[in-house]
């Protein structure tokens, strides 16, 4: 497509989906010839892709369209455009054109593939859109990706959430669950193998549903084997899984299958039983705790992630002792985090009594030094070793070394050229820091 000399810019908050979702929106953009910028000074086009699961990533938000301001007096053609999660809450499209009318463009996650329309009308009109639509219009399929990386991808496989959990907004922003064709997603994956991709991550926000509501005979855990046969592609991992819906027939195929990695990211949210079910999790402490035993029976030298919050409204200081215990005994590989965050619209916002801010920090503080003491221990174990890396990049700060992955995820960083890049090594830790691995290549 010949260029038309035009830029944009898209800024990402949030989560892998809105990644994914600004990379498709990037490739509509470079098909029809714009070139992207990363200035917003530069950029005859601004697009925030938003995310609204806890009130920071808004404030972000706000905080940023209140700077653009000045760009659009000096540029009146600079066309501002706001989308995401945020977008699709009640009242919020309406609330940012009161007080941004500056922005040109709103959707939402359900129409993002329109964006070019809408680029054209708000051109031709010279009057602010906003389109929102509460469902999709079925899965759009074949629209063009421009990936950050030539290394490794992800792969939308499913869309949406069903399970309420009662802190959560993404029910109500992302819709009901909705899963592509296989044949869909192994074509794409082939395609991606075929221009040098070496891994991908199964994206979904609960990947163990993948398949309900399709006319094939299929499952998350069977979707994993078509994948794993794809030849020339190295790597699989996925996210995220749910607990409650994690089978012994994923983690079989896991053990089992050469291009799965041993990384399985299984958020707790909570070590208390009775936190779990005011957060409507609906699984135990227990049934959590046996799962981490299978997985760790079944796949040798893998790594556990998960997603803790602190501050559930009622939280007593029993009940974050069961979830700094549960940590304790699980011994994550990594741990993401988060202070409670009330969202309105949801039925946790509703409960009278939140926790006090000093209490969740104080929770929050302790948590999080348990955690890091847990992964330095673990990197320390790694020191000595030699592992298979697939370098990535060069490393930030410093262009002598590159850095990659391990199978089960961990960070490496070793001398190295850019020719490197893509390649699968063999790396012999020699250090481990606090939250990645240093090595050097051997033969
Ligand atoms: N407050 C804090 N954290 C939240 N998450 C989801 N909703 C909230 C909220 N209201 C966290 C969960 C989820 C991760 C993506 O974000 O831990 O797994
Ligand atoms: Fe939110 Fe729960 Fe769905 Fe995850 S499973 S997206 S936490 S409602």
């Amino acid at each position: 497509m010949k260029e038309n000399n035009l830029r944009y810019i898209i800024e990402t908050w949030g989560c892998q989906m809105n990644e994914e979702d600004s990379e498709k929106i990037s490739g509509m953009l470079k098909s029809l010839g714009y070139s992207p910028t990363d200035q917003r000074e530069e950029a005859d086009i601004i697009i925030f892709n938003t995310c609204c699961v806890r009130e920071n990533a808004e404030q972000k938000v706000y905080g940023n369209l209140g700077m653009l301001k000045k760009l659009k007096e000096k540029n009146p053609n600079l066309i501002i455009s706001i989308c995401g999660c945020m977008m699709q809450q009640e009242g919020m499209a309406e609330e940012i054109i009161k007080r941004f009318p500056h922005v040109d463009i709103i959707f939402g996650t359900h129409n993002a593939h329109k964006f070019p329309e809408y680029l054209n009308r708000a051109r031709q009109e010279g009057k602010s859109i906003v389109e929102i639509k509460q469902k999709d219009e079925g899965i759009i399929e074949g629209i063009p990706i421009d990936r950050k990386s030539d290394v490794k991808a992800f792969v939308t496989i499913m869309y949406g959430c069903n399970n309420f959990c009662t802190y959560c907004i993404v029910p109500y922003v992302r819709g009901r669950e909705r899963s592509r064709k296989p044949e869909d997603i192994i074509n794409e994956i082939k395609g991606l193998v075929n221009e040098g991709y070496k891994e991908v991550t199964l994206l979904g926000q609960n990947v163990n549903s993948y398949g309900k509501g399709l006319e094939e005979d299929i499952n998350f855990a069977k979707l994993l084997r078509l994948v794993n046969e794809i030849e020339g592609l190295e790597r699989v991992r996925f996210m995220t899984s749910h607990p409650k819906d994690l089978t012994s027939d994923v983690i079989d195929a896991i053990a089992e299958c050469d291009k799965l990695c041993e990384q399985i990211h299984l958020p707790v949210q909570a070590g208390s039983n009775t936190l779990l079910r005011r957060m409507n999790r609906n699984y135990t402490r227990e049934k959590y705790l046996e799962l981490m035993k299978e997985i760790k029976a079944k796949i040798p030298d893998v790594s556990i992630t998960t997603d803790i919050i602190i501050g559930f409204p009622g939280e007593t200081e029993e009940e974050f002792e069961d979830t700094l215990a549960l940590v304790k005994e699980v011994e994550y590989d990594s741990a993401f985090t988060f202070l409670y965050s009330i969202r309105q619209g949801t039925p946790a916002a509703k409960l009278e009594n939140q926790v006090d801010e000093e209490t969740k920090h104080r929770r929050f503080n302790i948590l999080i030094d348990e955690v890091n003491k847990i992964i330095a221990e673990k990197n320390k174990k790694y020191e000595g070793r030699i592992l298979e890396v697939l370098v990535e990049g060069l490393s930030k700060n410093d262009d002598t070394k590159v850095s990659g992955r391990t199978r089960n995820g961990r960070l490496v960083n070793f001398e190295g050229s850019k020719d490197l890049i893509g390649k699968l090594v063999n790396v012999e830790i020699t250090k481990a820091q606090s939250f990645s691995l240093i090595g050097k290549i051997v033969e």
